[in-house]
């Protein structure tokens, strides 16, 4: 897979942009503020519909204006192919592929897989364990559309069952029947949720064990770890045990939404025991895995956006990283960098070619 083209019209800093992509490496370069991360995602919302931000598309919009476009080329094996979309918030999002407009956005999830490195990663280890059930999932969905869908369900009725408790609560009433398929739906598919993550880890744990081997020998401690309270208990008398104190809060306190992705370090937390390049060293690991997980499950290698990495790794584990996604076998790689000497001085010594961007004030030129 490789995109060939890209056409962004009012997408953060960049009134208007044409890019073409000849090479397997794109290096951008440019000051700090100039463009660089937002020109990464306008290439991660092509493929996924989404900012790796995580910002809402309101913040998309360049300022003073009404809407955003972003339209991608890809190669794929002899195919191409064109995903575009246009984007007014408030209004329908419009999402294309080959002048075709998806129904769901959710058709689109997966057909152009990406990997991203990048600073906020480390919110990963930091926060809560919904952005690490956010990042699982989104990874799972995309080679799993059943699994999207269960997800999306999921989400529907557990916002259902809440609503109903609330609703107990305010007319002092209780509706046995309709709590009841609630449940039911939550059981079932809430164990084919957490079947699924399951099954995942158990492919992804050797993945990431080889990558932390690969990035950080001396990390061997590190461990990835599924925790969840009804995979593998009775996920309904769990439910039912649980009634009162729901009733009480007015929310649902049990069910694979309370599920957690532990990062362990040690046989304790990442997040209290790992120092700052431990930590960067694992998430970078769990980014190689993705990357690797994805291709097996592709046949093909994800795009791989690389953003201010520099910061993140020393020299040799940099060099390391450079050195094995950036070989022969491996995918489109898109890298940003302020103090971009350090980074085309790897590149020589490793004797890899890369094109260069320059990017100036939203303005992008060679
Ligand atoms: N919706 C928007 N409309 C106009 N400008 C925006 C919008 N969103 C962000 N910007 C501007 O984009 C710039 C940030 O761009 P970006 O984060 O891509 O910079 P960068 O080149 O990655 O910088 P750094 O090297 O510091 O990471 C800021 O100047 C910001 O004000
Ligand atoms: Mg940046």
């Amino acid at each position: 897979m490789l995109l060939t083209n890209l056409q962004l019209v009012n997408f953060r800093n960049y009134e208007e942009a044409i890019l073409q992509f000849s090479s397997k490496i794109t290096c951008l370069v440019g000051l700090n503020g100039s463009g660089k991360t937002n020109l990464l995602d306008a290439i991660y919302y092509v493929c996924t519909t989404r900012s790796f931000l995580g910002v809402p598309d309101s913040q998309l919009v360049r300022h003073g204006a009404q809407y955003f476009a972003v339209q991608g080329s890809f190669n794929m094996g002899d195919a191409r192919h064109e995903v575009a979309c246009q984007v007014q918030p408030g209004s329908k999002k419009v999402f294309s592929h080959d002048g075709r407009e998806y129904e769901k956005l959710s058709e689109h999830v997966g057909k152009y897989p990406i990997v991203v490195i990048a600073p906020t990663d480390i919110d990963l280890i930091r926060d809560g364990s919904e952005v690490r059930r956010k990042f699982f999932d989104n990874l799972i969905s995309q080679v799993d559309q059943i699994y999207l869908q269960q997800l999306v369900t999921y989400s529907r009725v557990l916002k259902q069952r809440n609503s109903l408790l609330a609703m107990f609560a305010e007319r002092k009433f209780q509706d046995n029947t309709l709590l009841q398929s609630y449940d039911d739906q939550l059981i079932h598919t809430g164990m084919g949720i957490a079947a699924r993550r399951k099954a995942f880890i158990a492919e992804f744990k050797p993945l990431f064990d080889e990558a932390i081997a690969f990035i950080a020998g001396e990390l061997e401690q590190a461990d990835l770890h599924y925790r969840s309270a009804v995979a593998d208990a009775d996920y309904a008398q769990l439910l039912k045990q649980s009634l009162q104190r729901d009733l009480i809060m007015q929310r649902t306190h049990v069910g694979i939404h309370r599920d957690d992705f532990e990062f362990l370090f040690a046989h304790g937390e990442l997040r209290r025991i790992g120092s700052q390049g431990q930590q960067k060293s694992f998430l970078v690991a769990l980014k190689l895995a993705q990357l690797e997980w994805l291709k097996i499950h592709k046949q093909f290698y994800p795009i791989l956006l690389l953003d201010d990495i520099v910061d993140k790794l020393d020299d040799v584990r940099m060099t390391r990283l450079l050195g094995k996604v950036a070989s022969d076998a491996t995918g489109q790689i898109f890298i940003t960098d302020a103090a971009h000497e350090r980074t085309l001085k790897l590149f020589s010594q490793l004797q890899l070619e890369c094109d260069i961007f320059k990017v100036s004030n939203g303005v992008i030129g060679r």
